[in-house]
């Protein structure tokens, strides 16, 4: 059967607010243009109007996130109209401004859920890789949100620089009290794929930090519930990227573009229906961006073959373009593609780096930050 828009609900919504923000991580996976201004973001009436149309086709599952979705002024506001409408509400935040009467403020207004970011399980690495001032800050806020009573996740992504953290975070957010932990390892895509050779830990180190937390998983039992996400690199089967694209998820960017995956604009040859000229259910159903790699008949082989393709779809297109130049190239993380070894190459690289140099002061890591931007304007 082909697969269209009709066949599938966008259960999650993930509204990107903004692209600011006031850390400036290497890993992040927002693009690596920064917007010059924004003044083209979408006004709040615009936001009210994506999450009612959003509802009306289905959609349960809000996400707050950016940039820093704190940075809009009308966050309270628009929290306020979600919950409103009946959705579930996750505030997806760096916790930098972030206020113990703005957590007060939230919870009164139905706020479901927290995720707060963490850089490092100490202050010096964390202040060095969001590049701000923010440990103590982070710490104060999770205390507050526990004290509230919003359910809490942090969230811990791991690199090669920090991924020895491990034990030392878990500790923290036990000690702290989070509900959960995702320990969740960098995906190579927009700013992070800048990043990759210096940020990719070597097969060892990562055996190593999964062995940390299935030892504290077995010291503390269901106290607090851990993730992790091993990064697909050193899988040998790619992710069925979104839940499959075009199926489940429903990513509106701050200009108001539509994207069946946080990272679509990547992709060449494609045109992205906006909010701001098309309504929400004629680009989910019709329009040619969300229909383009919906199922399988897009697929070419070995994908089209394979007894596999049912179970991840191919992988991610955004992954297979950026290591391949095709999007329509099977992931190469999957050990049946023919361009697995550029996967192999940098995951050899990443180890033989970590071998010959001392990447910190060889090969500085390019934060995410107008200055840096501006080469790739
Ligand atoms: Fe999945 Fe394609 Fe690999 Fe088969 S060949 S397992 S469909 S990515
Ligand atoms: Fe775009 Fe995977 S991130 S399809």
């Amino acid at each position: 059967m082909t697969e269209t828009g009709a066949n599938h609900i966008p259960m999650w919504l993930l509204a990107e607010l903004t692209y600011a923000c006031p850390l400036q991580c290497p890993y992040c996976s927002n693009p690596l243009q920064l917007p010059a201004s924004r003044k083209k973001e979408l006004s709040t009436e615009q936001w009210l109007s994506v999450m009612k149309q959003a509802r009306a086709l289905g959609a349960v599952q809000l996400g707050f996130s950016g940039g820093e979705p704190l940075v809009r002024q009308d966050f309270q506001e628009l929290l306020e109209a979600a919950v409103g409408m009946g959705f579930y509400c996750n505030l997806i935040t760096s916790a930098v401004g972030l206020t113990d009467e703005k957590v007060q403020a939230f919870k009164q207004a139905g706020l479901s859920h927290i995720q707060i970011s963490f850089q490092g399980s100490d202050e010096t690495t964390n202040n060095t890789f969001g590049a701000s001032n923010s440990f103590h800050h982070k710490m104060d806020m999770t205390r507050s949100v526990i004290r509230h009573g919003i359910p809490l996740g942090l969230n811990f992504v791991l690199h090669r620089q920090n991924m020895h953290q491990v034990t030392a975070f878990l500790e923290l957010a036990l000690s702290l009290g989070a509900e959960f932990v995702e320990l969740a390892n960098t995906q190579y895509y927009a700013w992070a794929l800048h990043n990759r050779d210096q940020l990719m830990p070597s097969r060892e180190q990562l055996a190593e930090a999964e062995a940390a937390t299935n030892r504290f998983k077995e010291k503390h039992g269901d106290k607090m519930r851990v993730f992790f996400v091993a990064p697909d690199y050193f899988h040998d089967r790619p992710k069925k990227c979104s839940n499959g694209w075009g199926t489940t998820f429903l990513t509106v960017t701050p200009e108001g573009e539509v994207l069946p995956c946080q990272s679509a604009k990547v992709l060449p040859g494609l045109t992205f229906p906006s909010v701001k000229d098309q309504d929400l259910k004629s680009i989910w159903r019709e329009s040619e961006l969300f229909n383009r790699f919906r199922g399988t008949d897009w697929m070419q082989e070995p994908c089209a073959s394979c007894p596999e393709k049912e179970q991840d779809l191919g992988g991610c297109r955004c992954q297979a373009y950026l290591l391949t130049g095709d999007p329509y190239a099977t992931d190469p993380v999957c050990s049946l593609s023919p361009k697995r070894h550029l996967v192999d190459e940098a995951i050899a690289a990443a180890s033989q780096d970590q071998q010959q140099h001392n990447i910190d002061e060889t090969r500085p890591l390019l934060f995410r930050n107008p200055r840096n931007a501006k080469q790739f304007q």
